[in-house]
């Protein structure tokens, strides 16, 4: 059976991107799968100090709560990363969780030598995010980090869920149809995992 492993991104612990995720990470766990959750802000996780001592091994060399995380990523067959839109960008907590993935960037691209696109997809990845406003290019930085984010792992972006118009802490209560329709994504991503990857 497919296991998940589901990354809140937000120094919320209850907001808006958290419940979403806590809907969807209740689909899968409905389909029958298990499910390992990871509050980011929870950690003690360093941000990338760019010393490069993940050279010789292509595993960061920092000591701290992103070892288990990496272990936790390589494990799983899909992951649900859950952040909300912080000046256009992700969360300063998922960013460094990132930024800590240069480490996988390196083994990748230095150590194996895989040649940039040619690799085949090894798990899937459901990225759930919201911002306050309405623009249309609200979600464009973000989505360009995850894709690239989930390159690292081999992963593709299976799927996304985004909302404008959400800022304080509940508004997306007042969106069943947001929570309804996380709740089904999760769902649906356990039938993908199991019938494609
Ligand atoms: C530091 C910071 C930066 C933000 N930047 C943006 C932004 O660029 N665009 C936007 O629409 N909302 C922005 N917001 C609003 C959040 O995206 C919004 O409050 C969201 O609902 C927070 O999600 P959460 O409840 O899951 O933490 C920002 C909020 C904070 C605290």
């Amino acid at each position: 059976m497919s296991n998940i492993l589901a990354v809140y991104g937000s120094p919320r612990r209850k907001g808006n991107t958290a419940l979403l995720l806590k809907r969807a990470v209740e689909g899968a766990m409905e389909a029958g799968v298990g499910v390992e959750e990871v509050v980011l802000r929870d950690l003690k996780m360093s941000p990338c100090l760019e010393i490069y001592g993940c050279r010789k091994t292509g595993r960061c060399v920092i000591k701290d709560d992103f070892q288990q995380l990496h272990d936790q990523m390589h494990a799983c067959k899909g992951l649900m990363l859950a952040s909300p839109i912080f000046f256009y960008s992700l969360s300063a907590h998922t960013k460094i969780l990132i930024d800590r993935c240069q480490s996988l960037w390196v083994k990748k691209y230095w150590i194996d030598k895989v040649r940039y696109g040619q690799w085949e997809p090894k798990r899937k990845g459901l990225f759930i995010s919201l911002g306050a406003t309405k623009g249309k290019k609200l979600f464009d930085g973000a989505l360009l980090t995850v894709k690239y984010f989930f390159d690292v792992l081999d992963m593709e972006l299976w799927n996304s869920l985004l909302y404008r118009g959400l800022d304080f802490e509940g508004d997306v209560l007042a969106h069943p149809e947001y929570l309804e329709e996380a709740y089904k994504m999760g769902k649906e991503f356990v039938t993908s995992l199991e019938t494609e990857v």
